[in-house]
């Protein structure tokens, strides 16, 4: 699709497990777009904080985990099988998707530091781009005037077992309940958060995918851009 726009962001905010990220790879792997996944530089910080021992099962360590986002050095790199997140040197997909890290991700992700350092990177990242971004608030506070905002929802069981089928096909079997719990926690607290909390900008057009395919939310996407950017 031909777009008269340069560098154009499309910022997909929603729940947990709505298939934001699915539906962002999409999106760049059809449109040629770069894509920036948010929530794995969350999960990066979370796995910071894991290795290193700076939580002790009640509070997080801020005292060290601040001063180490300085040198932190958590990016994407693409070399033929998709985009993976990286820390250094050293390749962190795997362990950022683990049950350990999920469990921890949205409180880390409440830390005012930690949003600042990921809004850092997502900036640096982003310049002079066409990108495609999807998080919680990346339409309403890390990209407030992105030319497309995308708020995705879906019915809670279907994001639950979606989640489940995924951690099963990485050999990672979980309770169905337990992944329930944990989809529900987090809503909760990316929605309650004080800093920049889940929230639908009043421009994101909303997109609730409980019953469709990634084909039909792709056509729902290229409708739109035709109807917005084509030449
Ligand atoms: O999309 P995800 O499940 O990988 O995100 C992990 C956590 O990171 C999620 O529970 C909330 C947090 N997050 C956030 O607070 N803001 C973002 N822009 C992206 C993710």
């Amino acid at each position: 699709m031909d777009l008269d726009i340069q560098d154009i962001i499309i910022a997909i905010d929603g729940y947990s497990s709505t298939g934001k990220s699915s539906f962002a790879k999409l999106i760049a792997k059809e449109l040629g777009f770069l894509y920036l996944d948010s929530g794995a530089l969350y999960r990066g910080v979370t796995l910071l904080v894991l290795e290193n021992g700076w939580y002790n099962g009640d509070r997080i360590d801020t005292d060290k985990l601040v001063p180490a986002l300085n040198a932190l050095d958590l990016h994407f790199e693409d070399h033929g099988k998709g985009v993976r997140t990286y820390m250094g040197a050293r390749c962190i997909e795997r362990q950022i998707r683990s049950m350990k890290v999920s469990a921890l991700v949205s409180p880390v992700a409440a830390i005012p530091e930690v949003r600042r350092y990921v809004d850092r990177r997502l900036h640096e990242l982003a310049r002079n781009r066409r990108v495609v971004m999807d998080g919680r608030d990346i339409g309403t506070t890390v990209f407030p005037d992105a030319e497309l905002k995308i708020f995705m929802t879906a019915d809670k069981k279907v994001r639950a077992q979606r989640r489940m089928d995924e951690l099963i096909a990485k050999g990672e079997p979980v309770e169905f309940q337990e992944i329930l719990d944990n989809l529900e926690q987090r809503d909760y607290i990316d929605s309650h958060r004080v800093a920049s909390p889940l929230r639908q900008a009043p421009d994101a057009l909303v997109l609730d995918n409980t019953n469709m395919t990634f084909e039909q939310q792709m056509d729902w996407l290229e409708g739109i851009l035709k109807a917005r950017f084509a030449r």
